[in-house]
C-alpha cells in the first residue's frame, strides 16, 4: 500500500503541510508506505498545449513532472494538499494538474488507461483558506474532482478548513489534526 502526498503550498510547515503530515501519519499507523513530493521544490512547466501527448500519451517536456507521472503510477492512494489562492489551488498545484493533460490524452484520445490500471486508486484532498465564505472551496473542488475523475482515481473525500491564515495556525485546532490523522487511517483501511 503506497500513499503519495503532494504538497501544493509554497510555505513549508504551513497549514496544508501540517494537515498532510497528519494524514500520512495516520496511513503509516495502518502499515502504509508513504512518500511526499513538494511541488514548490520541483520544476513543473505549465502545459504548452503542443498536443504531442495526443499522439503518444506522453508529455514531451522533460523535467520533474516526469517523476510525478511515475509516482502516480506507483501509488495506491494520492493525497493532494493545497491552500486556496485567489479562489483556486496554488499555481504549483494547477501546473501539475494541467500537465495531467497527457493522461487525459491517453484515456480519451488513445483509449488507454491513464495510469496502470492494476491498482484501484483513491484520492483525498486537503485545503485551507483564510476567508470565511461558504463558496470558498467550490472552484477548487471542481478542479480536483475533475483531475481525479480523468485519471481514474476514486474520490475518497476532503479535509477543508477555512478562517486560517497565519503559518501553522492549524496547530491550534487539534480536533482538525485528529480528523486528518483518522482520514489517513481510513484511506488505507480497505487495502
Ligand atoms: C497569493 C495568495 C492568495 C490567496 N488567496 C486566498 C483566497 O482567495 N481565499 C482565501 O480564503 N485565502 C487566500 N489566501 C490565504 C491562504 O489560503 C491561507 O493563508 C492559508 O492558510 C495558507 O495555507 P498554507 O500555510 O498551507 O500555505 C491566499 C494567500 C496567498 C499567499
Amino acid at each position: 500500500m503506497k500513499v503519495l502526498g503532494i504538497a501544493g503550498s509554497p510555505r513549508r510547515g504551513g497549514n496544508t503541510d501540517l494537515l498532510l503530515d497528519e494524514v500520512l501519519r495516520g496511513a503509516v499507523s495502518r502499515g502504509a508506505e508513504v512518500k511526499t513530493v513538494v511541488l514548490n521544490d520541483l520544476k513543473i512547466t505549465p502545459c504548452q498545449h503542443c498536443d504531442a501527448c495526443l499522439e503518444t500519451g506522453r508529455c514531451r517536456i522533460e523535467e520533474d513532472m516526469q517523476m510525478i507521472y511515475h509516482e502516480l503510477e506507483q501509488a495506491d492512494r494520492v493525497v493532494l494538499a493545497s491552500p486556496i489562492q485567489f479562489m483556486g489551488p496554488t499555481a504549483q498545484m494547477k501546473a501539475m494538474i494541467d500537465r495531467c493533460q497527457a493522461l487525459w490524452a491517453r484515456k480519451y484520445v488513445l483509449k488507454k488507461a491513464p495510469l496502470d490500471n492494476r491498482r484501484e486508486r483513491k484520492g483525498l484532498f486537503i485545503a485551507v483558506g483564510a476567508l470565511k465564505i461558504a463558496s470558498l472551496f467550490e472552484p477548487t473542488l471542481t478542479i480536483i474532482k475533475t483531475l481525479f475523475r480523468v485519471i481514474d482515481i476514486a474520490y475518497a473525500g476532503e479535509i477543508l478548513f477555512y478562517g486560517i491564515d497565519e503559518k501553522g495556525a492549524i496547530a491550534e485546532h487539534p480536533e482538525t489534526l485528529r480528523q486528518a490523522f483518522r482520514a489517513g487511517q481510513e484511506l488505507v483501511a480497505d487495502c
